[in-house]
């Protein structure tokens, strides 16, 4: 078994496309922006949090099912609301938070058969991972299918505004002083504008099978 890295913009589709990926491989998904939006809801509600008693003070699990549990509590839902959303970037900025869940990523994924995604798995996490993807689409893709995901959420939202938050989010996130998304050396990347999401998985697992 090997790990597989997925790295790229908001939005670009990686956690569908990892997790069908993990499903035809029989591997395990690891959802790494949820554990940055899981520190993100403790802070908003913790807002006294010493940085340095995160590995004390936050246990965060994945279910069987994909559910996410902060300290035993199903925040699922609440990590996409849209006030996280909006504060994600600057936690995920922080050292002592990076620290800490890079520091849970490898030891989740250290048995292999993992696939993750995320913005520096391939760069930072596991630079050793044996298949690295970089995903990317343009802006307006984007945001047009997070539009659809916020709709069927209900929530009536304009594809401007998804469009300007997805821009925001990304130049957070490439400008940032540790770990910034970047496209590791040895990453390959796939543009998903034009393929479907089907097409994408199946590039994915025949560059993962060629690997084992
Ligand atoms: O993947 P998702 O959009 O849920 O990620 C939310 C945020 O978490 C990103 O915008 C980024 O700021 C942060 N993140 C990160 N490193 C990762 C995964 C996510 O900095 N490996």
């Amino acid at each position: 078994m090997i790990n597989i890295a997925i790295d790229g913009p908001a939005a670009a589709g990686k956690s569908t496309i990892a997790k069908k990926v993990a499903a035809r491989l029989g591997y395990k998904y690891l959802d790494t922006g949820a554990m940055y939006r899981a520190i993100t809801l403790y802070l908003h509600e913790h807002k006294e949090t010493d940085l340095n008693e995160l590995s004390e003070l936050i246990d965060i699990e994945f279910s069987q099912e994909g559910k996410l549990f902060l300290n035993d509590r199903d925040v699922t839902d609440m990590i996409r609301e849209s006030h996280i959303t909006k504060q994600v970037s600057s936690v995920a900025a922080l050292k002592e938070v990076r620290v800490f869940l890079v520091d849970l990523q490898r030891k989740i994924s250290s048995k292999k058969g993992y696939v993750l995604d995320g913005r520096d798995i391939g760069s930072v996490v596991l630079p050793d991972a044996e298949l690295k993807i970089f995903m990317t689409a343009t802006p307006e893709v984007r945001a047009q299918r997070r539009l659809i995901e916020e709709h069927a959420r209900g929530n009536n939202i304009e594809l401007s505004v998804l469009i300007d938050e997805i821009t925001e989010r990304d130049t957070n996130d490439m400008t940032r002083e540790i770990s910034p998304l970047v496209q590791a050396e040895d990453a390959v990347l796939i543009s998903t504008d034009a393929l479907t999401i089907d097409e994408v998985t199946s590039k994915i697992v025949e560059f993962a099978n060629e690997k084992v």
